[in-house]
């Protein structure tokens, strides 16, 4: 297979001044990204861009689309289709036919438009593009096509009606999850990365939190968001050396504080979302006691005392889950989430585990907290609870950034736009001073 993105830090090291050693910036044009020019990366309009990208992309199912073909699908985008927006701009429902273009499959599709700031959304949207126009799986979202016109930047990915795990699981309008549901998205989640780190060139994710995980109708996680995706280490390199980018409260310690990002940080991250789905809380949550505020740290002395367990398990469950299942995922989190990557377990022992976890049905509680989740096309049923969160969602449009309780880090154009930290090295990082300094 081919590599979806060349190591980006590893060639500037060799071949730029000190100066320029973030990843945002300081490429010269000797040095190349993705098979394209750098001189194209570094002008984000260039025309000759477009064209290089289908070369690159040639044999990859993607479809290019115009800026005035995408606004004809999501209706000029218009607020009605409007799904939400993370660090990189709003994301809007569509639909695509072959009206649109002979060939393509009648379907919903979701639009984001990328509220392009300087070099790095750039690259993100590059990496994003080439990783999904080259990896396919049923639990990565798939990218039906891009738009790259002028200084216009827009994805066109299937739909995925249930929205992300992060507003299944933490909106309180939403219906709670039950057991089995959870244990199905951990494993199909751990599935997606299990592809992405067992792949002829292994690719480190980077980004593992509950948003994004999006979820079909029948519950299928499917992993998306590939702006931070790096390719693994080569040869007998242990690690790769990167600037330090994620989201606060899902990145591993020690890539925090060196940089060195292995596929165990990805693990380290499954495991803080095992545990939002094994609590119902966010791993970080301001609003509650300072004591209380770090999941990992709050949760983490009760993972392994069967007594203590039923304290941090969500009570949104009402006792219905099965408990020697719930106890081999908490003590599956709990070696995820060790100081050590290398005694972390791999992704493959985690979805052995959680196949596993998933067939502990015999001890769960016959109470009255029952849902069953459709394996076909959703059912009435499921449509009006669809309804019921879209509605519930409607009034949040505006909540949604304010909302958000993880401080990402990444370039420092994104950091005044988005309350986003950009961390050189972890030792000096504010996401250190913000977590005590001594928190992980
Ligand atoms: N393919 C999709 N189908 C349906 N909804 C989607 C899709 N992609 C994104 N969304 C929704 O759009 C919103 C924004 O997603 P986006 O990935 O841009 O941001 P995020 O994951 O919330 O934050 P971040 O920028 O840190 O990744 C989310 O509410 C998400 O559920
Ligand atoms: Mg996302």
């Amino acid at each position: 297979m081919v590599s979806c993105f060349q190591d980006q830090e590893n060639m500037k090291s060799s071949k730029k001044s000190k100066k320029n050693d973030g990843e945002g910036g300081g490429l010269t044009k000797h040095n190349s990204f993705l098979g394209l020019s750098i001189l194209d990366i570094s002008n984000p309009s260039s025309t000759t861009l477009s064209e290089d990208l289908s070369i690159s992309l040639a044999g990859s199912d993607l479809h290019v689309f115009t800026q005035a073909e995408l606004r004809v699908i999501t209706q000029s985008f218009s607020s009605s289709n409007f799904l939400g927006e993370g660090g990189f701009g709003p994301v809007h429902k569509g639909f695509i036919d072959d009206k649109l273009r002979p060939g393509l499959k009648a379907q919903p599709v979701a639009v984001k438009l990328l509220d392009l700031d300087g070099l790095q959304g750039h690259r993100e949207w590059m990496t994003e593009v080439m990783c999904l126009g080259k990896l396919k799986h049923p639990n990565l979202v798939k990218l039906i096509g891009y738009c790259c016109e002028e200084e216009h930047r827009l994805l066109v990915y299937e739909f995925m009606p249930r929205g992300s795990l992060e507003s299944q699981l933490f909106r309180r309008c939403s219906l709670p999850l039950p057991w089995s549901t959870r244990l199905k998205i951990a494993y199909e989640a751990a599935k997606g990365l299990q592809f992405l780190h067992e792949a002829e060139k292994p690719v480190i994710y980077r980004d593992f939190k509950a948003s994004n995980i999006l979820l079909d109708s029948d519950y299928t996680a499917k992993l998306s968001d590939f702006g931070l995706a790096k390719d693994g280490p080569q040869g007998d390199a242990t690690h790769v050396s990167t600037r330090v980018m994620g989201t606060q409260g899902y990145a591993a310690p020690e890539y925090i504080m060196t940089g060195h990002l292995t596929a165990r940080s990805d693990v380290y991250s499954f495991g803080v979302v095992l545990l939002e789905l094994l609590t119902g809380r966010r791993s970080v949550d301001k609003k509650r006691s300072s004591r209380e505020q770090s999941l990992v740290d709050w949760a983490r002395p009760m993972l392994n005392d069967a007594r203590k367990l039923r304290r941090i398990m969500d009570p949104r469950l009402e006792d219905q889950y099965s408990e020697a299942g719930a106890r081999k995922a908490a003590t599956l989190a709990y070696q995820c989430l060790r100081y050590r990557p290398k005694t972390r377990p791999d992704i493959s022992m985690v979805v052995s585990v959680l196949q596993d976890i998933k067939d502990y049905k015999e001890d769960i509680p016959i109470g009255t907290f029952t849902y069953t989740v459709p394996t076909t096309k959703p059912s009435r049923e499921v449509k009006e609870t669809n309804t019921h969160l879209q509605n519930c969602d409607k009034p949040r449009i505006s909540v949604q950034k304010s909302d958000q309780q993880h401080q990402k880090f990444r370039s420092p154009a994104h950091t005044a736009r988005n309350h986003r930290i950009a961390l050189r090295n972890g030792l000096n990082s504010p996401m250190r001073n913000e977590a005590g300094g001594e928190r992980y």
